[in-house]
């Protein structure tokens, strides 16, 4: 609660913090490289990141945090790296089910996770389980094996194959995408120096503010996060519209 204390408002007009972040985790290999260490052991060091990143933004109040975790293109990566992330997001969701009521953070994994291992998918299964009976505000939504290109597509044969469907209207389509329900993130960051969007969110950032920065995620701190939100305060969000 460093900077700002619990939000006041929600982001749109007047904004006071952003109802929504999300996180491209990047850098975590070129973190390890630098230190002459395998990849493997920047994801161990992101991870943690991640960890302290989601509490940071409970205690500030933010209501959704969505984070890049493994991409449908991340399977490119050499099989000891894809297990060694998969080994890591296990440790984390079985630690989730000790820790979450502690913890006060609700989890989703927005993703095709149909192709996980099935201890995976039990572990994710039992997670969202606790979900349902938290009381909190904050939501932090991990995406595995996502791809916002994917996840059209995907949300496009869900309506198809839906006899209630309605008409296929913007808002209709978005019932069918990983994020039903939620808000569109105000505030995309992605650390690591690359200024790409690499088939993260497409849909929902279309009026999402972006923030760029050299740090690696290993090395994102709470202050990052601050600088972050300070810059999202001064943007004027137009949305097509005119200044006022
Ligand atoms: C992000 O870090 C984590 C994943 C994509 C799983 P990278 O592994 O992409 O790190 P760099 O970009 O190679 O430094
Ligand atoms: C995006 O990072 C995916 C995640 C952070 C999980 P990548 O490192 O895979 O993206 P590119 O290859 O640099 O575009
Ligand atoms: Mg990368």
């Amino acid at each position: 609660m460093a900077l700002f204390g619990r939000q006041e408002k929600t982001a749109g007009q007047g904004t006071v913090l952003p109802r929504h972040i999300a996180i491209i985790m990047d850098g975590n290999g070129r973190w390890a490289q630098k230190r002459g260490l395998p990849r493997t052991a920047g994801h161990a060091a992101g991870a943690e990141t991640f960890r302290r990143i989601a509490s940071y933004c409970r205690d500030l109040g933010i209501e959704y945090l969505t984070v890049y975790a493994f991409s449908t293109e991340n399977w490119k990566r050499s099989a000891e790296e894809v297990s060694a992330i998969m080994g890591l997001l296990k440790k984390y969701l079985e630690e989730a089910i000790e820790k979450m009521r502690r913890e006060n953070v609700r989890i989703r994994i927005l993703g095709d996770t149909s192709v996980l291992s099935p201890e995976l998918r039990e572990l994710i299964a039992r997670v969202e389980a606790i979900d349902e009976t938290l009381d909190t505000r904050t939501q932090a939504n991990l995406c595995v094996n996502y791809g916002g290109r994917d996840e059209i597509v995907r949300a496009v044969k869900a309506w198809q194959a839906d006899p209630g469907h309605g008409e296929l209207t913007e808002g209709e389509l978005s019932k069918y995408l990983y994020t039903a329900g939620m808000p569109d993130p105000d505030l995309v960051i992605r650390p690591s120096g690359e200024e790409r969007v690499s088939n993260f969110l497409l849909w929902q950032s279309a009026y999402s503010e972006f923030y760029f920065t050299d740090t690696l995620w290993p090395d994102f701190t709470e202050k990052d996060m601050d600088r972050a939100i300070e810059a999202f305060r001064k943007r004027d969000r137009r949305y097509g519209g005119v200044k006022k």
